[in-house]
């Protein structure tokens, strides 16, 4: 089967979210932050993502925005850096305008010029995944940005991936799946979808029922592996 449509996860994938960390770090008035902003980073992403799957299966669901600040809340306190409410709000802020990887752009418009049908879907709220689509400029080379909201629920609940069928009405293994977090590359396999996995930092597969289709360093090769 061709691939027609590539879709794509928002935050590590497209968007780098070391990046609110490593800006505020580099900033006159956060020295505080200058050792420990890789340890923030690394606590904040782990619980904000563990916060999305323990909410999946206990049927609590609140919005990304929610459990983003919850998981700084507590990377925070895990670094000794809590109570410092000009710090925490500069992370929130860039948290809004998390630079995209290099790539991102020419991949897309790659992809666009290719005739293929390109869209985020992601646990992100619409409002944040506006603010970052906005500030990569990539609004033009994306046919659609799909939110976990409609469903409410979070990745990897089967109905979040039921958006693409629901919004592009492609059989799925016409849906080529693009995500860094390798939980959600594995989901989407384990969905029917083709998969990529973007291990941009060589971490070990995730022991799962499922595997990704493909393995990359980068997101340079997708036009490729979409058959461009
Ligand atoms: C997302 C998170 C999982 O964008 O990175 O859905």
């Amino acid at each position: 089967m061709a691939i027609k449509t590539c879709v794509f996860d928002a935050y590590g994938t497209l968007f780098d979210v070391a990046a609110a960390a490593r800006q505020a770090a580099s900033e006159a008035g956060f020295e505080a932050l200058r050792d420990k902003w890789p340890d923030l980073a690394t606590h904040w992403r782990l619980k904000q993502l563990q916060y999305t799957w323990l909410r999946a299966v206990a049927d609590a669901h609140t919005d990304f925005w929610d459990v983003t600040q919850d998981g700084l809340d507590w990377a925070l306190e895990a670094t000794g850096l809590q109570g410092d409410e000009k710090l925490r709000q500069r992370l929130l802020d860039l948290y809004w305008e998390l630079r995209a990887y290099p790539e991102v752009p020419d991949m897309l418009k790659a992809l666009k010029d290719g005739g293929l049908q390109t869209a985020v879907l992601s646990n992100g709220s619409p409002p944040m995944l506006d603010g970052a689509v906005q500030s990569a400029g990539i609004g033009d080379v994306l046919d659609d940005v799909l939110s976990v909201e409609s469903v409410g629920v979070f990745k990897p609940h089967s109905r979040v991936y039921d958006l693409v069928q629901d919004r592009f009405g492609c059989a799925r293994n016409e849906v080529l799946f693009v995500s860094s977090n390798g939980w959600d590359a594995a989901g989407a396999s384990g969905y029917g979808f083709v998969t990529a996995w973007v291990n941009r930092a060589s971490e070990p597969m995730d022991r799962l029922p499922w595997t990704p289709a493909h393995v990359l360093s980068d997101l340079t090769s997708i036009p490729e592996l979409a058959g461009l």
